[in-house]
């Protein structure tokens, strides 16, 4: 049987997305090669400039063409004439729920060389994962108002949290937690069951309930607030943390800057479920760095975040060899070649650190 080639689709999006994605296509190009797989990639102008020219964000049509796809490549979206929430709820967030992408996985792994606020911390001690729940809770947008725009105003915003939802989550972080193998070999609940005791107490029971059938892998519970000081105090002792969407939200940006910024870090929205008919779920891979507006065109911006969400999207199509090999090369160039992972610091240009990870690979 010959292997169809890796289909990808493209959203370089606003600001600095398209260059850092420029940089992500260069190192896949050069490692399909190294490792003989092929992929093609489709490019999509999604994005703010699109958005004020014809007032379409998904276009008509657009949902069907990446359900055909493998996976999705999103470089940022945020544009400064674009109202904020217009294009991450019409794009991102439409995106993650439509291909129900409902987890969210973050590494937070700190490279060699790359520099952690944490004093005295090093690459040994920050090395962990955090899956967050992607389809529910607060990002649903269920609530409304009440008397808006009056002295009386009432706003409601509901979070909602199903037993569906919450157990496909907290399963696959059981099974990631599994195969990752890692000494530790700990889920970490992170939730705030002493406040939301509905919404986290549905969470609480279906985590005793789903770890039964993961003898063993060790578990662990932590509130949220106390999670940001253990994650600032013993970032070493996280192996695997599971966690609602808006609590995962915040604890990951916590977790981009322990591991140097958000020049490095990336994440993948993943579908992984695989219908009857075979066809496998569409995952998306970002940067977590935002479109940078000011940065733009500068060929200063960090491309490594693009790099490793490339990484991401290999590992999570059938090319782990490809992945480690972009793994490697990466910690090489962070280690050895890179002043600073900051936009604008870093010692070489955006175009020349792609170089770098591809002469690494
Ligand atoms: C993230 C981002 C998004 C989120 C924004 C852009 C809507 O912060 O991916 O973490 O809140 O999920
Ligand atoms: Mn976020």
């Amino acid at each position: 049987m010959t292997e169809r080639p890796l289909a990808i689709a493209a959203i370089p999006g606003d600001g600095t997305g398209p260059e850092v994605t420029a940089e992500a296509m260069k190192v896949l190009a050069a490692v399909a090669k190294l490792e003989g797989f092929s992929y093609d990639v489709e490019t999509l102008d999604w994005g703010g400039d699109r958005y004020l020219k014809t007032g379409e964000i998904i276009p008509e049509g657009g949902l069907d063409l990446l359900r055909g796809k493998d996976a999705i490549f999103l470089g940022a979206i945020g544009h400064p004439g674009v109202a904020p929430g217009i294009l991450e709820k019409g794009l991102l967030l439409d995106l993650r729920f439509k291909l129900d992408q409902y987890i969210n996985l973050r590494p937070v792994k700190l490279l060699p060389g790359v520099e952690t606020p944490l004093a005295g911390r090093g690459p040994k001690d920050i090395d962990f994962v955090v899956v967050r729940e992607n389809t529910e809770d607060l990002y649903c947008g269920v609530g409304g108002y009440l008397k808006k725009g009056t002295p009386d105003e009432v706003a409601v915003q509901q979070a909602v949290y199903t037993r569906k939802g919450t157990e496909r989550c907290i399963r696959w972080a059981f099974e990631y937690t599994r195969r990752r193998n890692s000494p530790k070999k700990t889920l970490t609940l992170v939730a705030k069951t002493n406040v939301l005791t509905f919404g986290h107490d549905l969470w609480w029971r279906t985590f005793q309930e789903v770890a039964r059938e993961y003898p063993d892998v060790k578990t662990d519970y932590n509130h949220v607030d106390a999670c940001c000081m253990w994650m600032v105090k013993n970032p070493d002792a996280y192996d695997v943390i599971v966690t609602t969407n808006m609590f995962g939200d915040i604890i990951t940006d916590l977790g981009g800057i322990l591991q140097g910024g958000m020049g490095v870090a990336a994440g993948a929205n993943l579908n992984p479920d695989v219908a009857p008919d075979g066809r496998r779920g569409v995952s998306m891979f970002e940067p977590m760095g935002g479109s940078a507006p000011k940065y733009t065109g500068l060929n200063q911006i960090n491309p490594m975040a693009a790099i490793n969400a490339m990484a991401m999207l290999l590992e999570h199509n059938g090319q782990p060899a490809a992945a480690a090999r972009i793994d490697r090369a990466v910690a090489s160039v962070t280690g050895t070649k890179m002043k600073s992972q900051a936009a604008g610091r870093m010692g070489h240009g955006t175009r020349e650190v792609g170089d770098l990870v591809v002469a690494a690979l």
